[in-house]
């Protein structure tokens, strides 16, 4: 946790810290928990399906450091009246950044540019190559027009994109920052030049991006995904990477992350980022704030803000 966060902690609760960032298994923190009410995890904790049911009945609420909740599942935690909260909102800006940055980074080849220069292999450049693609004047089409998603769109139109989107429902009002609605993942799919994932990963979204999807996309289509590794079928990916049928892909998460499938580091036309999306110090902050704010609430014995349970 960011420094100003910790001391916060401790100068509320009886916490135990983890000063070495040391990631801990599910055997330690189960240990631990025994001598605890609540706990502050992240989403890089995965502690697996067994994790829940496992918990100590001393375990009463879990305030996760993240917006996402896959790594959580909220029916066990009801099951055992154990109370969820997350930190939505004050990573929105840090996030839609990023998907700025894998859009760029992607379309003109940040990546690549970069190990040309370091490999001291600039000499190797010409008029007409490398070349990248330009982003004003294409389409973006999001999956999931949520906090994240609007902030993306709000972001990708000052670039001069075109906005299109595929959320459960419609925004409305000015949220909607007049982009085109579409009321299916397989209608958004033929209008994104490019297609950035902003959608929880959910069963009904985990291998959403498959080998079907990613054929309906336009040729030279690039993807982007600052949400969740497993909205997307590496594999399918992968194969329309190499054989060139997708121009690109920005990718900052990914399905079993840290240990990526190997074949993305040998791509020369994906940008990887190691799950950066909120990685700055004041959205750091701000997630770790919120999660001692819902916790002194529900340790107070009100309703938390973000809590994610039945109350
Ligand atoms: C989130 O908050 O869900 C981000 O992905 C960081 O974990």
């Amino acid at each position: 946790m960011m420094p100003d966060v910790e001391r916060r902690i401790a100068s509320l609760f009886a916490a135990t810290l983890n000063p070495e960032d040391r990631q801990m298994g599910l055997e330690e923190v189960l240990d631990k928990a025994r001598s605890h009410d609540g706990l502050l995890l992240t989403s890089f904790d995965k502690l697996g399906p067994n994790f829940i049911p496992a918990l100590p009945p001393s375990i009463r609420i879990i305030a996760t450091h993240s917006v996402g909740y896959d790594h959580l599942s909220i029916p066990q935690a009801e099951a055992k009246g154990i109370a969820v909260t997350n930190t939505p909102g004050v990573l929105t800006d840090a996030t839609a950044d990023i998907a700025l940055l894998l859009i760029l980074g992607a379309a003109r080849g940040a990546s690549w540019g970069d190990r040309m220069v370091r490999e001291n292999r600039w000499g190797e450049t010409t008029l007409i190559s490398p070349m990248g693609l330009d982003v004003s004047g294409k389409r973006l089409g999001i999956l999931g027009m949520g906090r994240i998603g609007q902030a993306v769109a709000k972001r990708a139109r000052a670039f001069g994109m075109t906005i299109h989107y595929h959320s459960r429902r419609p925004v409305s009002g000015e949220d909607a920052l007049g982009a085109t609605y579409h009321a299916s993942f397989e209608a958004l799919l033929p209008n994104s030049d490019f297609l950035s994932i902003n959608c929880a990963s959910t069963p009904e979204t985990r291998g959403m991006v498959n080998a079907v999807a990613l054929a309906r996309l336009p040729d030279g289509a690039i993807l982007v995904n600052t949400a969740r590794g497993d909205i997307v079928e590496d594999a399918a990916l992968i194969d329309a990477l190499g054989s060139g049928r997708l121009a690109a892909a920005g990718l900052d998460v990914f399905k079993g992350e840290p240990a990526i499938d190997p074949r993305y580091r040998t791509l020369d036309n994906v940008f990887l980022l190691p799950h950066i999306g909120s990685a700055t110090p004041g959205t750091r902050s701000a997630m770790g704030h919120k999660c001692i704010d819902n916790l002194k609430q529900f340790f107070a014995g009100e309703k938390p803000p973000d809590l994610l349970t039945t109350w």
